[in-house]
């Protein structure tokens, strides 16, 4: 379905859980509360079954961290098996990743992102507290290594670690990508490291290689691709494709305003559930407000968004 600005809604992101088992600095309050997770598992399905009638084809499960949810697997295969719905991926903090690798895998999932901002053990630490490097390397090694299509996310908060993690990305034979911070909830109180800056760091040896059908900017690396997306310093709201379901049950049509609708409580209404999802991607305004952070209405952090 096409918005009032002509493009093309046809992806949907759901934060299927707000909790998490890290608490990223730029992320999660330490004394952050929970709603948990609104949504059962057949609520979710019969959600992407009216989404996919909207004209969504591709579903993005993040959270928090959907891998603390006991029914990821079941939530994943029963979305990858509703008519219409192309491709569910999964975003993780990768610290249960080796467990799961196999289930995902049988499940069908179409590619895993890991998030993972440093190669260096104390400060994964002072990022994420808790002291996880090690399970999120071998999670990442895991899914790679059962054939799982997988890629780094990265928010990077130490200049000095963007050349390692390349390396590390490059070793591994898993492409990499550096998203830069937003202002959304507790981001709101960081400066964000410039992908302009970083991309100054690349060697002669990296060239340009493409502009990906998603906000992504990529260079060739080793073997791999580096990719950039730049919310910050260069918008891309003209090609954004996306509407999301926070965890607390509310569709809503862009990161930065809290404009939506609650559908928790209509999901076994097909029509309305279906005018849901017209309205809200009818509504969907023309671009975010990050350079003007006073006009951010959205008070939800990202774990309840959908990071
Ligand atoms: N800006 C950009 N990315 C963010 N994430 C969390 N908060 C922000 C923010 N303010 C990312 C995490 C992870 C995913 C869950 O969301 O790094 O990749
Ligand atoms: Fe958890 Fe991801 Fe937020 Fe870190 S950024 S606290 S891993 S939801």
């Amino acid at each position: 379905m096409k918005d009032k600005f002509g493009r093309e809604i046809d992806y949907l992101r759901i934060s299927v859980t707000d909790r998490c088992d890290l608490r990223c600095v730029y992320c999660l309050p330490q004394n952050a509360d929970f709603c948990g997770a609104a949504l059962g598992a057949d609520e979710l399905a019969e959600i992407c079954g009216a989404a996919a009638g909207a004209g969504i084809t591709k579903v993005k499960i993040t959270g928090g961290e959907p891998l603390l949810r006991k029914d990821i697997i079941h939530i994943i295969r029963q979305i990858k098996q509703t008519e219409g719905i192309k491709s569910v991926t999964l975003t993780t903090n990768g610290v249960l990743a080796a467990k799961y690798a196999k289930a995902l895998l049988e499940a069908g999932i179409n590619s895993v992102n890991v998030s993972l901002d440093t190669l260096d053990r104390s400060k994964y630490q002072k990022i994420t507290g808790k002291d996880c490097l090690h399970a999120v390397t071998e999670g990442i090694k895991a899914l790679k290594g059962c054939g799982i299509d997988v890629r780094i996310n990265t928010v990077l908060q130490y200049k000095d670690d963007f050349l390692p993690l390349i390396s590390f990305a490059e070793k591994i034979g898993v492409d990499i990508r550096f998203i830069e911070l937003m202002p959304i909830g507790c981001g709101a109180g960081f400066k964000p490291l410039l992908n302009t800056e970083l991309k100054s760091m690349l060697g002669e040896a990296y060239k340009l290689s493409f502009k990906g059908n998603g906000p992504a900017v990529y260079y060739k690396g080793r073997g791999i691709k580096i990719g950039f997306i730049s919310p910050i310093s260069r918008t891309f709201c003209d090609s954004c494709n996306r509407i999301r379901l926070t965890s607390d049950g509310y569709l809503k049509s862009c990161l930065c305003y809290e404009d939506g609708i609650y559908i928790k409580d209509i999901i076994y209404d097909r029509e309305k559930l279906a005018a849901a999802f017209a309205k809200v991607i009818e509504s969907k305004p023309k671009e975010h407000c990050f350079s003007d952070k006073s006009k951010i209405t959205e008070k939800r952090g990202m774990n309840k968004i959908g990071g």
